[in-house]
């Protein structure tokens, strides 16, 4: 088998970049180690920035999205007892949008099939080879027989655990990396949502975040121990410590009910670099990880996409390498930039080990500049809500 752009993994990163690719004549397969339905039934963040939803319009994905996906202006930070709001759209005249990461990748597998393009699912052992030619290789095992797909170019979009990153020699890459000491406990209920927009809590008890799916299914975090485990949270408990950690407007509104889900999530921020080698790019999850405070992992995901997919129709088109020789340092500029925001905002509303006393009253203060101060505000508005690309 022969293809342009050979890509590992369909999550969004590589079923969005096939998309863009085929969008603009590049013919691509993905190879991918699950099942669809395996793939769509992990449960992630669902916000989508202005930017991500141009992506999925541009390659027709966006039809339902803008059916169903939630617009929201603003956003709340609740931190002393009280709900300050944050006006996205007056600070910077755009909007965000409450549309799941599992919807998003059957909007883009759907968009696949119907392009009627190559997609291997269940195909194991893959392993890229020869990247640093012009001539690289894909090799992989389905249903027990040995495959080849022999390629232009390969695309690393296998997620944080892939084999992409790792089939790079140790001296090429360097790796930063910060660990959070806690993780997030997360519930999926068929509720209505406490509030008509997310509120990020503050509180002496560990951080909680109220967010949706839709106006009649919830989802709620709370900040949690990095030892615990979901058999110790029943529902009873999470909805009890997450009340504790509510305003009173809000316990007072909140409805609960059984879960259909629940989760813990450990809290990192990952970057390696570079994010090109040879033939070889990385996109996506394989090139970083970022804290869910904010949500931009799948944001940055789509940006990577959109970047590369422009560069390689630079390549065929133009017959220019400046677009893949550019790629990793474009790439990476937007990336450190969500790093660094979803790293400060973890910082600002999370209980950290260090937090009583000075700590605490540092993040008081923070919190209240940013709702007190334009400025501030603006600031965060325009990295919530996305920054250009
Ligand atoms: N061979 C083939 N496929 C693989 C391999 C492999 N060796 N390793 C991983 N994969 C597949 C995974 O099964 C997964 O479907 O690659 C895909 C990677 O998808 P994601 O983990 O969703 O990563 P990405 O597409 O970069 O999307 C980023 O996901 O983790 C969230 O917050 C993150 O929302 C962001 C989004
Ligand atoms: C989510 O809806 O799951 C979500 C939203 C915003 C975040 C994190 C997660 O910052």
């Amino acid at each position: 088998m022969r293809t342009k752009v050979a890509i590992i993994g369909a999550g969004p990163a590589g079923l969005l970049l096939g998309q863009l690719l085929h969008a603009s004549g590049i013919d691509n397969i993905i190879l991918e180690r699950q099942t669809p339905e395996y793939v769509l039934g992990r449960i992630r963040a669902g916000l989508l920035e202005e930017g991500t939803v141009a992506l999925l319009d541009e390659v027709g994905a966006g039809t339902r999205a803008h059916r169903e996906g939630l617009v929201h202006d603003g956003i709340e930070l609740a931190f002393g007892g009280s709900r300050h709001r944050i006006d996205m759209k007056a600070a910077t005249g755009k909007t965000v949008m409450i549309y799941g990461q599992t919807e998003v990748t059957l909007d883009l597998m759907n968009a696949r099939n119907a392009a009627g393009l190559t997609t291997i699912y269940e195909a194991s052992d893959v392993q890229p080879h020869d990247f640093d030619t012009d001539h690289p290789r894909l090799s992989y095992v389905k249903d027990g027989a040995a495959h080849e797909i022999a390629c232009d170019f390969i695309a690393g979009c296998d997620g944080f655990h892939g084999i992409s990153r790792a089939s790079v020699t140790p001296q090429a890459i360097q790796t930063f990396e910060r660990i959070y000491p806690f993780g997030w406990l997360g519930i999926l209920s068929e509720t209505p949502p406490v509030s008509h927009e997310l509120i990020y809590n503050n509180h002496e008890r560990g951080f909680a975040l109220c967010t949706m799916r839709s106006t009649h299914r919830s989802r709620y975090y709370v900040q949690c121990s990095l030892d615990d485990h979901v058999d110790q949270w029943p529902d009873e408990r999470f909805w009890d410590e997450l009340k504790r950690r509510l305003d009173q407007k809000a316990v007072d509104h909140l409805v609960t009910g059984p879960s259909i889900e629940k989760s813990i999530a450990p809290l990192r921020s990952f970057v390696a670099e570079p994010m090109r080698f040879g033939r070889m790019f990385l996109a996506g999850d394989a090139a970083h990880i970022v804290p869910p405070t904010g949500a931009k992992g799948l944001n940055l995901a789509a940006s990577d996409a959109h970047y590369l997919a422009g560069a390689l129709r630079e390549y065929y088109d133009e017959k220019s390498s400046a677009g893949i020789d550019a790629y990793s340092a474009t790439a990476l500029a937007r990336v450190w930039k969500a790093v660094r925001f979803s790293w400060w905002m973890t910082s600002m509303l999370h209980k950290f080990p260090d937090t009583e006393g000075f700590g605490a009253r540092i993040q008081l203060a923070e919190l209240d500049y940013v709702v007190s101060s334009k400025a501030a505000m603006t600031s965060l508005a325009e990295n919530y809500v996305g920054l250009p690309f």
